[in-house]
């Protein structure tokens, strides 16, 4: 219920803003407001509206994570308690596995993150015109209007974590936990101990026994969360058995990464 799949309007790739742009967000929008309940106080041509305000008319590499703060707040969606998936460098298997266990939200399955999901958008100074030639790439420079939205949805959908939440990491990389990625630089930070009550980490191996827990990566992450305050507990998953959980979901399925 909570996942939506993309309809006909999936982006064709450019190097500017995307083709239809206008079109793809207020379609998806109204296609997840139709679709999930309780967001019917959402008005899509709104949000359009407060979407584009965030960045037409500005240098698209000073575009900064704060320029979103009007649009972020013309989204109202309520996320329950419990239901946060927070992943990085897992993608694929975090979101096949909200997808198909409805257990769990990822922020690509809030109406925030599913409208801009593979977009890429920029203006130009001095013109209230989209650019459809050419844009910054992601690490071209900083503060591109496609990052600093990431940023900016990625911090408020941490602050909306409540109760118990999930993370899942890549145990076949070096460094699971990143410090330079969005989930280690902007969505811990924003984690409120207040609210939270328990996180599960959950390193994805492609190889058994690895036992990425005990790696320097995820003791950097374990101080950080004491220093916090914050609970959790470390586990190494094989992929094999979240995949399992995936093709095959039961009832069981929610607690199959536990
Ligand atoms: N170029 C383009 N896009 C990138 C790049 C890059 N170099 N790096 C990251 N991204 C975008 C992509 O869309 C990618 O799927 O960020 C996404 C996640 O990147 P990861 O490095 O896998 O993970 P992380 O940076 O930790 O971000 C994921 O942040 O978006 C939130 O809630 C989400 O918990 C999740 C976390």
């Amino acid at each position: 219920s909570m996942s939506v799949q993309h309809g006909d309007n999936t982006p064709t790739t450019t190097k500017g803003t995307t083709t239809n742009l206008k079109t793809i967000v207020i379609e998806r929008c109204r296609d997840y407001i139709r679709t999930v309940p309780q967001m019917s106080s959402n008005n899509c041509d709104a949000i359009w509206e407060a979407f584009q305000n965030s960045f037409l008319g500005k240098d698209p590499c000073n575009v900064k994570v704060e320029d979103y703060d009007l649009f972020i707040t013309t989204v109202q969606q309520d996320i329950p308690c419990n239901k946060s998936l927070f992943w990085s460098k897992t993608s694929q298997i975090a979101h096949d596995f909200a997808k198909a266990t409805k257990c769990l939200m990822t922020l690509e399955d809030t109406l925030l993150g599913y409208m801009m999901d593979g977009l890429k958008w920029c203006g130009q100074q001095h013109s209230k015109e989209l650019n459809y030639t050419s844009c910054p790439g992601w690490i071209e420079c900083e503060f591109n209007p496609v990052r600093s939205f990431w940023r900016r949805a990625s911090a408020h959908f941490a602050e909306l974590a409540c109760g118990n939440v999930l993370v899942m990491l890549n145990g076949s990389i070096d460094t699971p936990f990143n410090k330079q990625s969005i989930f280690g630089s902007v969505e811990i930070k924003r984690f409120d101990s207040e609210k939270i009550n328990y996180i599960s980490i959950r390193v994805i191996d492609s190889l058994q026994d690895r036992v990425s827990c005990n790696s320097m990566s995820l003791e950097d992450l374990g101080k950080i969360l004491k220093n916090a305050s914050l609970n959790f507990d470390c586990k190494d998953i094989d992929k094999s058995e979240v995949e399992r959980c995936i093709n095959d979901p039961i009832p069981y399925s929610c607690d199959c990464v536990n």
